[in-house]
């Protein structure tokens, strides 16, 4: 995956192009703000960014079209614009040369969804004005840029939409890439109720408060549950896979963090033939994943989803993705 590129048009100026992938995250969520594994897949869907300079005297503008949203990084009215100016003031920090710029996003994930848009957006950000970062710097960045959607991220986001591929991450270690053996075939289905990581977060945390036993034996459970499925991917066992995805389900349960509906899509995947299904990220809503072992199973369960209303889409992961950066001369 080329994830920056710059390219220099016929006026001498530059557009820099940053991308990310989003995530899934397969087993682990919750608990990995707590210091538990998780293992998580980047996803071919993301964010790209388009940086161009502005007048030296800023300020720095941010576009996201789609979604009818312009900040910038002195007025911070909203979330996005403080997350932009805090990741700006981190890359100035760190001594960075820098004028100021106008970014423009595009993104093909569901906000809200789990499938780590925001995240995706903040590394895609960094890489546009930031071409020379390196993948510790763009990460770092990245995450004061998450600090204020999620007020305690895990990391594990921005880890990945950094870096894609399968990735088993601990917050201690950071992330080691898995070594897969096969293809994961996955469907994601969206339950159309986005939902905010930090409200979830925080009901996980409130939980912890008031039933400290029931949490610290279900994060311990995912614990087990995330390391043994490590190794059902790197054997290439999906079936045990996806019956460790069904047992971590029911321990998102026990924390609070599952829906009826994701409940019901759960059941509808497995109903038509999937491996195993359970809730993506922060639940409360967002979206389903549900692991398959071919693509007339995924057909299957897209089919059934959509007959109930509920839109989706099939993707797998196969090799690891590496960053790449280059520069194109002349472009139009
Ligand atoms: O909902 P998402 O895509 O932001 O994923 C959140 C994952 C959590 O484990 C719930 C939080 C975190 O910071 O890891």
């Amino acid at each position: 995956m080329t994830v920056a590129r710059i390219d220099r048009l016929r006026d001498g100026s530059t557009v820099r192009v940053g991308s990310a992938c989003g995530k899934l995250i397969l087993l682990g969520e919750h608990a990995v703000v707590y210091g538990a594994p998780a293992l998580a897949v980047g996803i071919d869907r993301g964010v790209r960014a388009e940086a161009t300079s502005c007048g030296d005297d800023g300020p720095s503008h941010l576009r996201v079209p789609a979604w009818n949203i312009a900040v910038d990084d002195r007025v911070m009215d909203n979330d996005l614009a403080r997350a932009f100016s805090a990741l700006i003031k981190a890359v100035r920090s760190d001594g960075r040369a820098w004028r100021p710029q106008t970014v423009e996003l595009r993104a093909d994930l569901p906000p809200g969804g789990g499938l780590g848009c925001s995240a995706a957006m903040g590394v895609a950000i960094t890489r546009a004005i930031d071409p020379g970062a390196d993948e510790g710097a763009i990460q770092q960045y990245a995450m004061e840029w998450e600090r204020v959607f999620h007020g305690n991220p895990s990391g594990v986001d921005a880890a990945v939409a950094a870096r894609g591929g399968c990735v088993f991450y601990r917050k201690s270690d950071g992330l080691e890439p898995v070594r897969m053996r096969g293809v994961l075939r996955l469907c994601v289905g969206d339950s159309g109720r986005p939902s905010s990581t930090k409200v979830m977060v925080d009901s996980v945390a409130r939980l912890r408060v008031e039933r400290p036993r029931l949490v610290a034996e279900a994060f311990d459970g995912v614990r087990t549950l995330v390391q043994t499925a490590r190794e059902a991917i790197e054997t290439g066992d999906t079936p045990a896979l996806g019956r460790l995805m069904d047992q971590n389900q029911v321990l998102l349960g026990r924390l609070g963090v599952s829906t009826d509906e994701i409940e019901r899509m759960c059941l509808l995947s497995r109903s038509a033939g999937a491996l195993g299904g359970k809730l993506t990220g922060a639940g409360g809503g967002g979206c389903v994943v549900a692991l398959v072992s071919s693509t007339r199973i995924a057909e299957q369960v897209l089919s059934v989803w959509r007959s109930v209303g509920y839109r989706g889409f099939a993707t797998s992961v196969a090799v690891e993705t590496r960053s790449r950066t280059w520069e194109t001369e002349a472009a139009p």
